[in-house]
């Protein structure tokens, strides 16, 4: 398997508060993996600082076997590692066609032309089929200040992904949407991302949905990983049922199982 990403040594403080240390972590190609922690742990941190917005105060992150670190967001974008951020980066007063057509444009246009991306046949069909891919073409002429946050998350899902990107990752993709959306929500993201390959690392906080859709989790506790395994084993883990999940939701698990 093709090594996609590789982290070593990875730290980051701020003045004395230590929000991540010793993170070590290689991911494949084709893998889902699942980031887990209580709030504050430093999921977040990790995320920041393998996508250029946050620089380590040390440690390599290299993806595709090019060392990354110091290179801006933009330029680590266009290598092919793309994100999402906790709140949908999406242009509210815009259409949800329009939006992913800008997002088109900011990957594929340059200078004042960006955000008026030229129109065209082809361009406006591989617009309307990534909506096809994240079901959202039916909302096409909705703005996005009118769309449910599932749908708004979709969109801003769509938008992130123009590029097909090598390797996404999801800062809590279901954070503030209901139970009863969050659920298809992933459905349809994880459906997308596997037609195109794309590797996955999300940041979750609901274990059903880490259940059903990642093979592997990263548990982080006080700025390290304390845990690297395949779900099924990180969920029974001490360390993880102490530090992350508690007592009582192992004693869920168990009496399921
Ligand atoms: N810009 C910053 N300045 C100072 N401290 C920060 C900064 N960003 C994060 N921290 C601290 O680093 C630690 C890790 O924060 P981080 O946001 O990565 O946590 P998280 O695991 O994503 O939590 P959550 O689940 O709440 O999103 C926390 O103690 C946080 O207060
Ligand atoms: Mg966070």
């Amino acid at each position: 398997m093709t090594t996609i990403l590789e982290v070593n040594g990875l730290e980051k403080r701020f003045g004395g508060v230590v929000a991540a240390q010793n993170i070590g972590v290689t991911v494949s190609a084709g893998e889902t993996i699942g980031i887990i922690g209580a709030n504050g742990a430093g999921k977040t941190t990790f995320v920041n600082m393998v996508t250029g917005h946050l620089p380590p105060s040390a440690g390599t992150v290299k993806f595709l076997g090019t060392n990354i670190v110091g290179l801006p967001p933009r330029r680590i974008t266009e290598l092919g590692l793309c994100r999402s951020f906790q709140v949908p980066q999406v242009f509210l007063s815009e259409s949800v066609f329009d939006n992913v057509l800008m997002a088109y444009g900011i990957a594929e246009e340059s200078g004042f032309s960006m955000l008026r991306p030229l129109r065209n046949k082809e361009r406006d069909a591989r617009v309307r089929k990534h909506l096809a891919s994240y079901q959202i073409a039916e909302h096409e002429e909705t703005a996005a200040s009118a769309l449910s946050q599932g749908i708004r998350k979709l969109l801003d899902i769509a938008m992130a992904t123009v590029r097909k990107p090598q390797l996404l990752m999801l800062d809590e993709p279901t954070s503030g949407i209901s139970v009863e959306e969050k659920f298809d929500l992933m459905d349809i993201i994880m459906a997308a991302l596997r037609e195109e390959q794309t590797t996955v690392m999300f940041i979750e906080h609901d274990m059903e949905i880490v259940q059903r859709h990642v093979a592997r989790v990263l548990a982080f506790s006080q700025g390290e990983i304390i845990c690297d395994a395949p779900t099924a084993k990180a969920m029974v883990d001490p360390k993880v049922v102490e530090f992350v999940l508690g007592q009582e939701y192992h004693v869920g698990i168990r009496s399921d199982a």
